[in-house]
């Protein structure tokens, strides 16, 4: 017997809550003139008024309490004195801690009026996540989440991104198993009713390379596509179901 890991609901469903408040609020201030600093700061003061703690603080060694990803930013952009400009896109990553349990929600956030190719390539990515979570039906696996989204990403000229991608979460920030946006049907591992995941595609341009970058006195790594061209993402955290499964990262307002 394979015991099934305990997880408190409620509270769960209250961190990834306040994650997708956060998320909301953080990006209400996207504008061009500010800074991606600012914003983090924004972050923590607001993770904090909610009685949150950021998970990204501290974390590995990460200095920030957000992650903002711009343009060529592929994921785990560190917020700096970098000043948003019209026409840029950007990822904001939220990942909270409410109650020891752990929420996790990413979405694309547009400075002014951006291109139309910047704008066809967000909406791709969102939808390669919601193509990734509706492939979560009973007994499915991380590669049937995988191929959805890379079936749907390369349909629209796109190139998911390999190495980096989705992961268990509960009680602790990253776990297995590792949800990749590519895959087999039927692969990987089995997805366990009252468990936790995230699902959060990156999507890029084109198929050139992903480099990595240091952060000082981190481990964390921050990526970037090699050829400069842009990336976009979305992150839900998942309650696996019986039935399927849940999106826990909303918030439509209280
Ligand atoms: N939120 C990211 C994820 O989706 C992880 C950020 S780790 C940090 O898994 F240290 F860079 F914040
Ligand atoms: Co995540
Ligand atoms: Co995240």
């Amino acid at each position: 017997m394979i015991p099934i890991p305990e997880i408190d609901l409620p509270k769960m469903r209250r961190s990834c809550h306040t994650a997708a408040k956060i998320l909301q609020y953080v990006g209400s201030h996207v504008r061009p003139g500010i800074s991606t600093n600012e914003l983090d700061r924004i972050c923590e003061e607001y993770t904090v008024s909610l009685g949150a703690t950021s998970a990204c603080l501290g974390y590995h060694g990460y200095p920030k309490s957000v992650c903002i990803s711009v343009n060529d930013c592929v994921c785990h952009g560190l917020p700096d004195d970098y000043v948003l400009q019209e026409g840029d896109i950007a990822n904001i990553d939220v990942t909270c801690i409410v109650e020891g349990y752990y929420g996790d929600t990413s979405g694309m956030f547009t400075v002014g009026e951006v291109s139309s190719e910047a704008l066809r390539l967000i909406d791709v990515a969102e939808k390669a996540m919601y193509k990734g979570i509706e492939a979560i039906g009973p007994g499915a696996t991380t590669g049937d989440i995988g191929f959805a989204i890379n079936k749907f990403v390369t349909k629209n000229g796109y190139t998911a991104v390999r190495d980096i991608g989705g992961h268990g979460i509960g009680r602790f920030f990253h776990g297995d198993p590792f949800v990749p946006s590519y895959g087999k049907k039927g692969k990987g591992t089995r997805l366990v009713p009252g468990t936790c995941i995230t699902v959060e595609p990156m999507v890029n341009e084109t198929d050139a390379d992903v480099v990595e970058s240091g952060i000082e006195n981190s481990s964390i790594k921050i990526y970037h596509t090699a050829d400069k061209c842009l990336s976009a993402q979305f992150e839900h955290t998942i309650l696996i179901t019986e039935e399927g499964c849940e999106i826990l990262t909303v918030f439509e307002g209280e």
